[in-house]
């Protein structure tokens, strides 16, 4: 059956879509539209057209699968939107799910758009490294003005249908259950109309709109933008709209895409989308594996990590019992979460009632008694194995047979911790990342005895907290913070070479951290695993705790914080790290930014290969993965194991040669050094 049908209401075509799973529009869809326009201008009877989609979802774009190969024969999406927009018979999208990308650029093609609450809208094409592609940066403002369509441009942030009729966007908000009945009499409603609006011939919202709007715009979002090339092609795109006439503007719109599409950027982003989507495809996993419904959660430990992960459930609307050991960790764990949500209602992202509401599911508790009913408990108690094991065997008498039992170690064997149940098949490894309720990385890792249905459901879980899931093996550290060891290894090592914390960490915010190791290091805390009683001098870590700098938390690490936590290099620490170095031996004036470079990252590709080759990672593509979503890898470099590739592994494996003396017990990847030999990619 053609992916394209037509009915008829009285004088309504209806033209259906139906390209399961997200109808995206690939060659057969884009023909199919054109020949149902055709049929709707040819027939005297037809005197308006409706276009909507079957399934769950509006055109959610382009196929991204056709990029780099187009389909001979076919037209173009601008042809399809250029045959609607110039219909005299008017042409209504009828919008549920997500209208993204060119699925709304044939929506602004359409003379009015119908939505259902709940459908969200937006051109998303910046996070492929691109910019719409047909017409969207022309027609995007010419409906909605300048302000409302430069963030949707650039972040590619789809926004609810709510928000989109309040600017113009949607004309009508229709039934979530009754679309194609509400569109069709929409389309009679406007058979009479003397005249219908034509997206790309607007000027009213355009009119008058001087180029201080997007340099006020780029200076504000410079710290998000910088780094990516596609967001400055949008606002330029975005500017050229309000210049030119639209017949101008749209080749000038394709001269920006061209080349992004041919660009590294995007084939990295690309990289990543179907990376993202991978990730949830599971060795070994059934695909009949029962799901269990996890109607309440409990959370182990009210510190950093246990309320951040409790409040992923609550804003779920998932009811949470927190345990804590004492009464005063438990009350101080209750405010930060409640803190946290009103400091999210001072910015207006969220009402006071939703703050209210997710408090209101929130039951604070002392006895892991309170834990029997819950379907799914995450501890998240000290770092030591004797309090875990004790923790879990605990938990094995109490909780209820089917529940899951996961642990949030950053390190521990899981393996032995489920040792200390009679249930390890419930036993699993949900790795979150710091802070708990905004980093998007969950690593789940799968023990030897694992069951299928733990794992299963926690993926789902996963996707239902909004979290991005990798399957990880047990190894110590897992994928993520043994790869990341490799990292902290070589800015120790240079520490010790006299190369100070402000230009290794620039060398890594340069090529596109958000923040360096040593930045990290102030973040997380110096004092992590250290005692005044077991403190070792000759590390320097451990010297700047000796001297009272703990990190952020206390305005002193390997920087000096000012009260607003604005960073400044210490001339303290500095002095310290040179004296260190002299007395080391070690000190160097020959370090340029490349070795630098090369030695922080090259070391975590060759553990990332080791990790790969143990089976610990499923594919390359999931480390790409974690990497971005955990540990601020810079998304238009793809990843680690894409962007090795693109560096050429046979030059990460003449690095890790030319810095051999800087890592004497590093062993180098075969599964790296044969791919290299090959010249393959991990991709
Ligand atoms: N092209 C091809 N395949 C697509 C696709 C697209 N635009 N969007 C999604 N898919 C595929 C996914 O790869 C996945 O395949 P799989 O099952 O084989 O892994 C399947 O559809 C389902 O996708 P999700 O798992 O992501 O489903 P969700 O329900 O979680 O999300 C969605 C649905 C919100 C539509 C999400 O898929 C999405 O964001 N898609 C991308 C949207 C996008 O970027 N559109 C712009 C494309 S570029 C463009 O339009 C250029 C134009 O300006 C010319
Ligand atoms: P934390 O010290 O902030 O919190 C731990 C909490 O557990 C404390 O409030 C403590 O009172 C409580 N606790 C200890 N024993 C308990 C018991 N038997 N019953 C109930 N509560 C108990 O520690 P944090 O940072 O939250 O770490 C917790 C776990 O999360 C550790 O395993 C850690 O390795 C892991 N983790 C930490 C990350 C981080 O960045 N802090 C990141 C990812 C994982």
């Amino acid at each position: 059956m053609s992916v394209i049908t037509t009915h008829r209401d009285g004088e309504v075509l209806v033209i259906v879509s139906d390209n399961p799973p997200v109808n995206a529009l690939g060659a057969a869809v884009r023909d199919g539209l054109v020949a149902a326009m055709d049929e709707a201008l040819a027939n005297d009877d037809v005197k308006t057209v409706v276009i909507r989609c079957d399934g769950r979802t509006f055109f959610a774009g382009a196929d991204i699968t056709e990029f780099g190969n187009p389909k001979a024969g076919s037209v173009d999406l601008n042809t399809v939107i250029n045959t609607i927009e110039s219909s005299p018979k008017p042409v209504v999208a009828a919008i549920h799910g997500t209208a993204l990308g060119g699925g709304l650029e044939v929506a602004l093609g359409c003379h009015y758009r119908v939505a259902v609450p709940s459908a969200k809208l937006g051109l998303p094409e910046v996070k492929l490294g691109l910019i719409p592609g047909a017409g969207g940066t022309q027609r995007l403002p010419r409906v909605v003005g300048v302000e409302a369509a430069l963030p949707m441009v650039t972040s590619g942030d789809p926004i609810p249908a709510k928000l989109a009729a309040s600017i113009g966007l949607v004309d009508k908000l229709v039934g979530e259950g009754s679309l194609e009945a509400d569109a069709v009499e929409f389309a009679r409603g406007v058979i009479g109309n003397a005249s219908h609006p034509v997206s790309s011939a607007r000027t009213d919202k355009i009119a008058g709109t001087g180029s201080g709007v997007f340099d006020a715009f780029r200076k504000t979002n410079a710290r998000r933008l910088k780094g990516f090339d596609a967001p400055e092609a949008a606002i330029k795109a975005v500017e050229i709209a309000t210049k030119h006439p639209f017949a101008q503007g749209l080749p000038m719109e394709r001269a920006l895409f061209e080349p992004l599409l041919a660009g590294a950027q995007s084939a990295a982003l690309r990289h990543l989308f179907f990376a993202e989507r991978a990730a949830n495809k599971i060795d070994n996993l059934p695909a009949d594996t029962p799901i269990l419904p996890i109607a309440r959660v409990g959370v182990i430990g009210a510190g950093t990590m246990g309320g951040g992960i409790t409040m992923n459930f609550l804003s779920a609307g998932i009811p949470v019992t927190m345990v804590e050991r004492e009464q005063a960790p438990l009350d101080r764990g209750v405010a930060t979460i409640r803190k946290n949500y009103e400091n999210t209602a001072a910015k207006g992202r969220i009402t006071a009632d939703q703050v209210e509401q997710a408090m209101s599911l929130l039951t604070p508790s002392l006895s892991l008694e309170d834990l029997a009913q819950c379907d799914l408990v995450i501890e998240a108690v000290f770092e030591l194995m004797e309090i875990k094991k004790d923790v879990f065997g605990k938990l094995d008498a109490i909780c209820k047979p089917s529940a899951i039992l996961a642990s949030n170690t950053s390190y521990l064997d899981i393996n032995e911790i489920a040792t200390s149940t009679s249930r390890p098949e419930a036993l699993i490894g949900l790795h979150f990342f710091s802070p708990a309720n905004v980093m998007r990385m969950l690593e789940v890792v799968r023990g030897a005895k694992t069951g299928a249905s733990a794992l299963a459901t926690s993926m789902k879980i996963a996707k239902t907290i909004g979290k991005v899931a990798v399957v990880a093996g047990v190894c110590h550290g897992f994928i993520g913070n043994r790869i990341l060891a490799a990292r902290q290894k070589q800015g120790e090592a240079m520490l010790l070479e006299g190369i100070l914390p402000e230009r290794v960490d620039r060398v890594l915010t340069d090529f596109g951290f958000p923040m360096g190791p040593f930045q990290m290091a102030d973040l997380a805390g110096l004092d992590i695993g250290w005692t005044k009683e077991t403190s070792d001098p000759t590390r320097i870590n451990y010297a700047l705790c000796e001297r009272g700098r703990l990190g952020q938390k206390n305005g002193a690490g390997f920087y000096d914080y000012a009260a607003d936590r604005t960073r400044t290099p210490s001339d303290e620490v500095n002095a310290l790290i040179l004296d260190f170095a002299d007395k080391s031996g070690l000190r160097r004036s020959d370090v340029s930014d490349e070795e630098i470079l090369e030695r922080l990252l090259y070391p975590m590709i060759n553990e990332a290969a080791l990790i790969l080759e143990e089976h610990i990672a499923q594919r390359a593509s999931d480390i790409d993965v974690m990497y971005v979503h955990g540990y601020g890898w810079p998304s238009f470099t793809g990843g680690p194991m894409f962007w090795a590739g693109t560096q050429g592994l046979d030059k990460v494996v003449a690095g890790l040669g030319k810095h051999a003396d800087k890592w004497p017990d590093l062993s180098i990847s075969k599964l790296l050094r044969d791919k290299a030999a090959k010249g393959e990619s991990f991709a």
